[in-house]
């Protein structure tokens, strides 16, 4: 039995329900603070800053400077393992990722021995963040999930329904599922070394669990992630893990269990009713306000946040939004969101 930390952040994840839940913010780091924007101008590109230990702890740091947050997260991308694997990854201002896109011949090309080198940076980012951290703050690192890199790697950008990654997995199967397989393998050894570099939890993002039939679920979210899992675990004991497959919806209960993930990270469209009866009571959640009712703020973000909370109010629960904060959030509204999440 895991004995409670300190850390109300982790202890939620380790089974220990806390009087009013933690909270983190996806994507807390970032365009809406008027802090970041200026790191960010002098910092270079987007990639210049997150391998660029002392800006990268800089905007780490810069959220839970103004808010009350329970955590950390490493400030970084989840497409700095395909540019570690030696695919070109471009972040174009309004555009997003541009990847130049892989072919079929492509796979074999790739680079995995060379990546974790190619990520120190990243990983003494966040060394020099958890010595820095209060004792009662998580560090949270993270990852993307195989498939959701690969419909980047494939795809060269995102889409809205990932049709690129999907075709070819269909049509080239066995290319496919050796690039699953280097991406299971990094993923893993890139967490093991976040997990030995400091962080106390890490995040699965599966940001793209969506429009997928449930055969391809299994196959390209369940089953990589699961191995992910299985390795980092086999090498960090017990390691906490909390996956977030966004739009995961009816595969939510197959995915958590199949994986044994500490906590799931429910996307803002997972009904709470749904997640209170599908999902196993010591089964930890995440989530899950619609960002935009942050952008609007007033009653119906206080409503539904305090609806969340109630909804939770007997499991471990960590709070967050469903999805990454937007740009045009206002500041004083996340003020106010932690104000009611800590009573
Ligand atoms: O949460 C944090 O504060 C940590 C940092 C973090 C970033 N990206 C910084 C970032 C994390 C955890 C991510 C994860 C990430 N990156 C995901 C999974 C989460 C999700 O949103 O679904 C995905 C799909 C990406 C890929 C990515 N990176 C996209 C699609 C974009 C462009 C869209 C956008 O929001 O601009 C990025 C760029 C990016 N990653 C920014 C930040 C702060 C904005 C770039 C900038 O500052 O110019």
């Amino acid at each position: 039995m895991p004995q409670p930390t300190g850390k109300p952040l982790l202890d939620t994840a380790l089974g220990f329900r806390q009087k009013r839940p933690p909270i983190w913010i996806m994507r807390q780091a970032g365009r809406y603070l008027p802090e970041y924007l200026k790191v960010r101008e002098t910092a270079g590109s987007f990639l210049d800053l997150c391998y660029n230990p002392q800006f990268a702890t800089e905007v780490t740091l810069q959220p839970l400077r103004r808010f009350d947050l329970d955590a950390a997260i490493l400030f970084s991308d989840i497409l700095v393992v395909p540019d570690a694997l030696g695919q070109n990854v471009r972040f174009e201002k309004g555009e997003g990722p541009v990847l130049e896109a892989l072919g079929p011949t492509d796979i074999a090309k790739l680079k995995p021995e060379a990546a974790l080198d190619h990520l120190a940076p990243v990983l003494e980012a966040l060394s020099r963040i958890s010595s820095s951290l209060d004792k009662n703050k998580t560090m949270i690192g993270f990852c993307g999930a195989p498939w959701t890199v690969a419909t980047y790697m494939l795809g060269g950008r995102g889409s809205p329904d990932q049709a690129i990654a999907r075709l070819f997995a269909l049509e080239h199967p066995e290319e496919f599922s050796a690039l699953i397989d280097i991406l299971v393998e990094v993923s893993a050894q890139y967490l093991i070394a976040q997990f030995k570099a400091g962080a106390d939890i890490v995040q699965i993002f599966e940001s793209w669990a969506l429009n997928l039939d449930d055969v391809a679920f299994a196959n390209y979210v369940i089953d990589p992630n699961r191995r992910v899992i299985e390795k980092v675990r086999a090498e960090i004991a017990d390691a906490p893990i909390i996956g977030f497959p966004r739009g995961a919806a009816g595969n939510l209960a197959g995915y958590a269990k199949a994986t044994k993930v500490n906590v799931i990270g429910l996307d803002y469209a997972t009904p709470l009713e749904f997640a209170r009866s599908h999902l196993p009571d010591d089964l930890g959640v995440q989530g899950n306000l619609d960002p935009l009712r942050l952008v609007a703020g007033g009653e119906q973000m206080q409503e539904r946040a305090r609806t969340i909370i109630e909804a939770f109010s007997d499991r471990c629960h960590i709070f967050n939004l469903g999805h990454g904060i937007v740009p045009q959030t206002p500041v004083e509204h996340v003020e106010k969101l932690i104000g009611i999440v800590k009573g």
